[in-house]
């Protein structure tokens, strides 16, 4: 008897480790780190709407385009926009899927991150509101995304597993350059947040927004990931900058229209939650993320700067995604530049990428510069 139940229990123990010798862990990921040319790019893809493939037709496209366009239009220009860019990180905001018409939410998926997959390039996604509209549930898709090759996306962190709202919260450190006094810090944060789909709260009918459990969680990792930056060895003045993407805008967007935003255009509203849950002030208040790129409103493109924050839209990048003809489908690539001599962060850029012949970059702008003095700080 006794030794059935060592037996049972070596077995056991073997298939534990078999398990653990399966489970990706996050060691076994790898770790970003700005290049030795002191950047760090980031790609986002915003609202593909992929479907089923050559099947499945373009909406607004003009009458010329429209015969021989399909979701495999979409692919296209992500092979297309990767090789011109080559970024270090894909990030795709969610509306991944238009689960309304597919068939299958696996093969959708698993289409429309393909050419990021093909591309060997570390690569993270959220959801939007309509990921979910087939036959999976959010928790499900972000099961199913995380174990994709080359993603750094988790369904939550660990440690707020037990409280977040939502799937699909979690942050990125990106180091400093190899073999540069900030190699082991993080001096780029990236903070990715769930805005869900639709309110299930009563008198509030419309999106969902960020929820506070989300903005707590986001907070206490801000304070933990300064606590470090600031800690020794080599201590950091101040806080990392930092980067929010999650896909349905904050209320705040409505500020801007196309005269006063940065740059880009305002050509629809803003479809943000009917009540505004405070996560821009959040933001504001905390100070180390400079800017939020969301998606949802596809012919909405502009960055604007409020209170020192830059909300920015990513502008639609699937033909399936509504759009509006004869205006290109398009994608934003942002760039983080190191301070040669300090090594931390000096400047984050934008620009986009249009689906024309020549994927033609527009609207390039700074977006931040740091205040932090190009000399080395005195250490005390
Ligand atoms: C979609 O792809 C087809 C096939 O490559 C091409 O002929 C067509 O011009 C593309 N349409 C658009 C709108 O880019
Ligand atoms: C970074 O960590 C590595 C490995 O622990 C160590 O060898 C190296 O000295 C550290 N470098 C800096 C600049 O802290
Ligand atoms: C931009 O212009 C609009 C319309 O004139 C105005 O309502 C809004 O307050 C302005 N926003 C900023 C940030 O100046
Ligand atoms: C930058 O350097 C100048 C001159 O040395 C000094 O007066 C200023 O306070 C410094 N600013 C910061 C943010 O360290």
């Amino acid at each position: 008897m006794a030794d059935k139940t060592r037996r049972t229990t070596l077995f056991f123990v073997f298939l534990l480790s078999l398990f653990l010798a399966l489970v990706p862990t996050s060691s076994h990921r790898p770790k970003l780190r700005f290049g030795r040319n002191g950047e760090f790019k980031i790609l986002q893809v915003a609202d593909m709407h992929f479907a089923n493939g050559a099947t499945t037709r373009c909406l607004d496209v003009l009458p010329t385009q429209k015969a021989h366009c399909s979701d495999l239009n979409t692919t296209v220009f992500m092979t297309r926009v990767i090789a011109a860019e080559k970024p270090d990180l894909i990030v795709f905001t969610g509306d991944n899927i238009f689960g309304f018409d597919v068939k299958d939410p696996v093969k959708s998926m698993n289409a429309a991150f393909a050419p990021a997959i093909a591309s060997k390039i570390p690569w993270v996604a959220i959801l939007g509101n309509h990921d979910q509209e087939s036959t999976l549930t959010r928790q499900e898709l972000m099961k199913h995304i995380v174990k994709l090759p080359n993603t750094l996306s988790q369904v939550n962190p660990p440690e707020a597993a037990h409280y977040i709202d939502g799937f699909g919260n979690y942050n990125l450190q990106i180091r400093g350059a190899a073999e540069s006094s900030l190699q082991n810090k993080s001096v780029l944060n990236l903070y990715f947040l769930d805005s869900g789909d639709y309110s299930s709260v009563p008198y509030m009918e419309g999106y969902d927004w960020v929820k506070t459990s989300q903005q707590f969680w986001f907070e206490r990792t801000s304070k933990r990931l300064q606590r470090v930056y600031n800690g020794e060895p080599n201590p950091q003045q101040g806080t990392a900058p930092g980067l929010a993407y999650f896909h349905i805008p904050l209320p705040e967007f409505w500020s801007f229209d196309s005269k006063n935003a940065t740059k880009g255009v305002r050509q629809e509203g803003t479809y943000s939650a009917s009540t505004n849950s405070g996560f821009f002030t959040t933001l504001v208040t905390r100070g180390d993320v400079k800017s939020v790129f969301v998606g949802h409103d596809h012919v909405n493109d502009f960055c604007g700067k409020l209170k020192g924050l830059n909300l920015c839209y990513g502008g639609g990048f699937g033909y399936h995604a509504y759009g509006k003809a004869g205006w290109e489908r398009r994608a934003r690539v942002v760039v983080a530049e190191l301070n040669k001599k300090r090594a931390d962060v000096k400047t984050i850029r934008t620009w986009k990428r249009l689906d024309d012949q020549h994927l033609s970059v527009i609207d390039a702008q700074v977006l931040w510069t740091s205040s932090v003095n190009g000399s080395v700080a005195p250490r005390l």
